[in-house]
């Protein structure tokens, strides 16, 4: 006996069945929302060089990719849409034009599969020439001539049948000018995932490799926030909130964990954690190298963001994690 030593936290860790016991925090197929990459075309899908399996697919094989992850336990996808470059302007007009593959995929999607949950993109940069979330001139991102675009696409959008619209521009306001709008549309159960403190990144590298919508000039830091802040991502969830999002959003997350957290202390609403493009591919590159095993660090990653606060997890790795647990 040593003496004073009465506590000894090994003792909740003697067994598998222990351990199981007296664990916090869980992942389950349910939190997760696999983002996938749609294109034009037919019987079309393509690897994403620097996301390794990750594929952009056309319509026809994306509804054959939905249903394999359905049997495998995922419930939500967030569909995000890799347009031509000849279809690309100013004003982002191909998002809410009626022949737009996008929204026809949304509407497939709900179509052959009520009962998931779709979630769709709200912002300017994938449909713009500029390749901005808002509109430009002379170099400057306008605030309030971006909001009635964003509210046609998100309209174009919520006619589809989706159950989430996730504006990810970052513009002041926009979450209250798409949320009335919706609602005097009559769209009043479309939910609102909103990109809340989404940070100006170089995590979304890959994620511009697959749609092409890099910014055809400057960054995007007089929208996107200072990786350094932290009370502004209070700031902007407060402002949210009382916007009438229903859902908030940290993104990236394994860099912002400390955010994730924040917003899960200061907001009764959901968390959702975006796990983003770069943070796969850096995982999958070090998997690759037989640097780390990846089987293992995974789910210690998602995990982490459960403990961190999140309700929601959007991964690239939703289809592998849910094949693991089939095994
Ligand atoms: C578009 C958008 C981006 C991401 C999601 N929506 C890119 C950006 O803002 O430049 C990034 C997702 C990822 O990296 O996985 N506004």
């Amino acid at each position: 006996m040593i003496e004073g030593m009465l506590s000894r936290p090994r003792r909740n860790r003697k067994s598998a069945a222990m351990r199981g016991l007296v664990q916090e925090n869980h992942l389950g197929s349910q939190d997760l929302m696999y983002p996938l990459f749609v294109m034009d075309g037919s019987g079309k899908k393509e690897e994403i060089p620097s996301m390794p399996g990750i594929h952009r697919f056309s319509i026809d094989l994306m509804l054959k990719e939905m249903e394999s992850c359905m049997n495998l336990g995922l419930k939500a996808f967030i569909l995000f849409p890799a347009v031509e470059d000849s279809l690309k302007d100013k004003v982002a007009s191909y998002s809410y034009d009626k022949g737009n593959f996008y929204l026809k995929a949304l509407r497939k999607a709900k179509e052959n599969f009520p009962e998931v949950v779709i979630a769709t993109d709200v912002a300017m940069d994938p449909y713009s020439s500029d390749g901005h979330d808002g509109v430009v001139e002379n170099g400057e991102i306008l605030n309030d001539k971006s909001l009635p675009i964003l509210a046609r696409m998100t309209l174009a959008q919520a006619e589809t049948g989706v159950d989430i619209i996730g504006p990810s521009d970052m513009m002041d306001g926009r979450v209250s000018y798409i949320r009335e709008e919706l609602d005097d549309q009559g769209f009043e159960s479309v939910s609102i995932m909103s990109y809340t403190a989404k940070y100006a990144s170089a995590f979304y590298g890959p994620f511009r490799d697959a749609l092409e919508s890099a910014p055809k000039f400057g960054d995007k830091k007089t929208y996107q926030m200072n990786p350094a802040n932290k009370r502004e991502a209070i700031l902007e969830a407060e402002m949210d909130e009382s916007e009438g999002a229903d859902i908030l959003m940290v993104k990236p997350a394994m860099a912002y964990m400390d955010v994730i957290h924040s917003l899960r202390e200061e907001s009764n609403l959901p968390i959702a954690a975006y796990n983003v493009s770069g943070e796969y591919a850096m995982v999958k590159a070090a998997a690759e190298k037989g640097w780390i095993e990846e089987k293992k660090v995974v789910p210690e990653i998602l995990l982490g963001f459960k403990r961190a606060g999140a309700d929601i997890i959007l991964t690239y790795f939703a289809k592998q994690m849910a094949e693991y647990w089939q095994k």
